[in-house]
């Protein structure tokens, strides 16, 4: 029979047995094929540790969260080892052949993709399905994990409001998202946030004191402000994108690796950016601040509906186009429907938010302060 391999990568989130499902019971149970689950994302196929998916494997998985197949964020051609980074793109396609593999699906966000990229020129039969809580995957409309992320993270603000408004206090709640705002914005345009912080709009903090201190003067003596996990003010975005450059720019091994640490230290230091931003607000504006940092509690646990059924038709969409001898794609997520979009479209690249977007502008017109 067919032998087709499939792996979850990077971090986990909700949707990803629902994938595995998906497209498993089409390939399984449709098509009759062998399938095999790698653990642990990129380790497991470079170490060749698999699982059967056989029927009763891909049975009762829908509703769980994380994978049932583990996941890692090992990257292939820079694989850790006691001896620094390896390439293993060799060893995988080895392992591939010595499988009698006709295929590889791998579920996971930007970094699986650049993965994907890797062993599709070293000519393995690949499939990628978009999975990120972050939104922030290049030519797919949304990937599984986002819609669940976005319900979790609207409650939470929910709930923080209630204890605002009692206590008149702010309270700055941190949302996933390093690179793209689409979380934060999203459930801080659901849960009511007053003030709306996101990476692609740098903040300035009178810009957002004064948008509380509008607030305070129409009597409203609490606020609640979305923050997303990499959102900056102007200073640290001008620090922060100067350390990048440099990283980029950098002309040899030696000074890649001096640019690097130089960004670490600059991503430390403002890694405690909502604390220092509550105890400013806090000056400014005399309301006691306090800080919730969501956390994992955004990846954790069951799907949403809406996820379910986007990762169920990614999967069941993946299958069929493996059954067509279509590889080398992303199965995207494309108005009603799916569509393969070429791997070297998608890798490389992040999809963050137009700062024209209708979600900004709608945030805007109803009077969210994004503090620019
Ligand atoms: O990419 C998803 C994400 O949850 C980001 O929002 C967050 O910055 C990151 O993963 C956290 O990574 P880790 O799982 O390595 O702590």
């Amino acid at each position: 029979a067919t032998r087709i391999g499939i792996l979850t990568a990077g971090g986990d989130s909700p949707g990803l047995n629902a994938a595995i499902r998906g497209f498993g019971k089409t390939a399984v149970g449709h098509y009759g094929w062998e399938l095999l689950g790698f653990r642990d994302g990129i380790t497991g196929l470079v170490s060749d540790r698999h699982v059967p998916l056989d029927g009763k494997a891909l049975s009762g998985i829908l509703t769980i969260g994380g994978t049932i197949l583990g996941t890692s964020r090992d990257k292939v051609h820079k694989f850790p080892t006691e001896d620094g980074p390896v390439d293993m793109v060799p060893t995988v396609v080895e392992n591939y052949e010595r499988e009698k593999l006709e295929g590889l699906v791998l579920l996971g966000g930007g970094g699986t993709a650049k993965n994907a990229k890797r062993l599709m020129d070293a000519g393995l039969n690949i499939l990628h399905l978009p999975k990120t809580i972050d939104n922030d995957i290049a030519m797919t409309d949304t990937s599984f994990g986002f819609a669940t992320a976005m319900e979790i993270a609207t409650e939470a603000l929910d709930r923080v409001h209630s204890t605002a408004h009692s206590h008149h206090r702010i309270i700055l709640t941190e949302i996933m998202g390093h690179n793209a705002g689409w979380l934060t914005l999203g459930a801080g345009l659901a849960g009511g946030a007053d003030v709306i912080l996101i990476p692609e709009l740098p903040y300035s903090v009178e810009k957002v004191a004064e948008r509380i201190q509008a607030r305070l003067d129409r009597g409203s003596s609490f606020s609640v402000v979305a923050v997303a996990e990499g959102a900056r003010d102007i200073d640290d975005t001008a620090d922060y994108q100067a350390a990048r450059l440099l990283v980029k720019s950098a002309k040899n091994a030696e000074a890649e690796r001096a640019a690097r640490a130089h960004l670490a230290s600059v991503e430390d230091a403002q890694r405690e950016h909502t604390f220092r931003l509550a105890r400013e607000l806090e000056a400014a504006t005399g309301l006691e601040s306090r800080v919730t940092i969501l956390g994992y509690v955004q990846r954790g646990g069951t799907p949403c509906a809406a996820d379910r059924l986007l990762a169920t038709r990614i999967g069941a969409a993946a299958a069929d186009l493996a059954a067509d001898g279509q590889f080398g794609y992303m199965v995207a997520a494309r108005g009603e429907g799916t569509e393969p979009v070429p791997l070297s479209e998608v890798a490389g690249k992040v999809k963050t938010v137009p700062t024209d977007h209708e979600w900004v502008t709608a945030a805007r017109k109803i009077g969210v302060g994004l503090g620019d």
